[in-house]
């Protein structure tokens, strides 16, 4: 493998959840390497992110898209692949953290809400981003788990199943896409500082609870989840599918 396999150049990306935190670092990640990058979003903060890859003189779009809307995701497939003529890579990172609770005290509503953006909304982007693959005859996407995809953290019951769904469903597809040429792996953090997990790493209580997890004694930048995910996408990885690759400070392995 040459110093150039992470050159994206002539690439079109697809990144859910790119209006911040991770998604939006890979999402620059990818512009900086060369790609054409479409965010697919609910958050107008995503035009942020596009005029920061124009900032750098990188070709971004943003696509308003709820991804538990099956008609909004089957837009944002097609509207990348009429602009841009193809799709080539996809990261499925849109999501959501409800209020932790122990199960019993968790609500339907949480529920329904983690499993409709965590787990739906992955399924229904692989849906609408492998049938665009299979008639181009190939890709690569990573989606977005979670440690809590691989143990059960306390107090996280509805996003844990959604997350180990993710799993589940990233094994089944690329089983299903194998020999069509679609690799999909999954990506499982640990603890990142981002939007989602700023409310607690602002509470000394919570902070600690949290902070005690990554052997690291520290939370991830979302820059550092960049170089897992350009791997995954790129040609140095042609022969993984199906895998789960954590990125976690060391929390899993102790
Ligand atoms: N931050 C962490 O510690 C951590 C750890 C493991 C996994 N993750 C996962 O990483 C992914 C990104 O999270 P983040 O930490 O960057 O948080 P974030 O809140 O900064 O980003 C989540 C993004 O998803 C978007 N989103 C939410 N609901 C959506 C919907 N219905 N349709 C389209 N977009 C929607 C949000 O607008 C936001 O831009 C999530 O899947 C999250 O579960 C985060």
């Amino acid at each position: 493998m040459t110093e150039s396999f992470l050159d994206f150049t002539g690439k079109v990306v697809l990144v859910t959840g790119g209006a911040s935190g991770i998604g939006r670092a890979v999402a620059l990640g990818f512009a900086r390497q060369g790609a054409t990058v479409v965010i697919g979003d609910i958050d107008e903060r995503s035009n942020d992110t596009v005029r920061l890859i124009e900032k750098e003189g990188g070709t971004g779009l943003f696509v308003p898209t709820d991804v538990t809307l099956a008609r909004d995701v089957d837009s944002l497939v097609s509207t990348t692949v009429d602009t841009y003529g193809d799709l080539h890579i996809a990261f499925n990172n849109a999501g959501v953290f409800v209020p932790p609770a122990p199960l019993a005290e968790q609500s339907e509503e949480d529920w329904d809400k983690a499993i409709a953006v965590d787990l739906k909304g992955v399924f229904l982007s692989l849906k609408y981003e492998i049938a665009h693959m299979v008639r181009a005859g190939g890709g690569s996407i990573i989606n977005t788990a979670s440690i809590a995809g691989l143990i059960g953290d306390p107090d996280m019951a509805p996003y844990v199943a959604a997350k180990h769904g993710v799993i589940g469903l990233t094994r089944a597809a690329a089983v299903d896409y194998a020999k069509a040429g679609i690799r999909v792996n999954a990506l499982a953090p640990g603890l990142t500082r981002t939007a989602m997990t700023q409310p607690w790493l602002d509470d000394p209580v919570k902070r600690d609870i949290v902070m005690a997890g990554p052997q690291m004694g520290r939370a991830a930048d979302p820059e550092e989840i960049v170089g897992m995910v350009l791997y995954l996408a790129s040609p140095a990885a042609s022969f993984t599918t199906g895998g789960v690759f954590v990125v976690d400070g060391g929390q899993t392995a102790h």
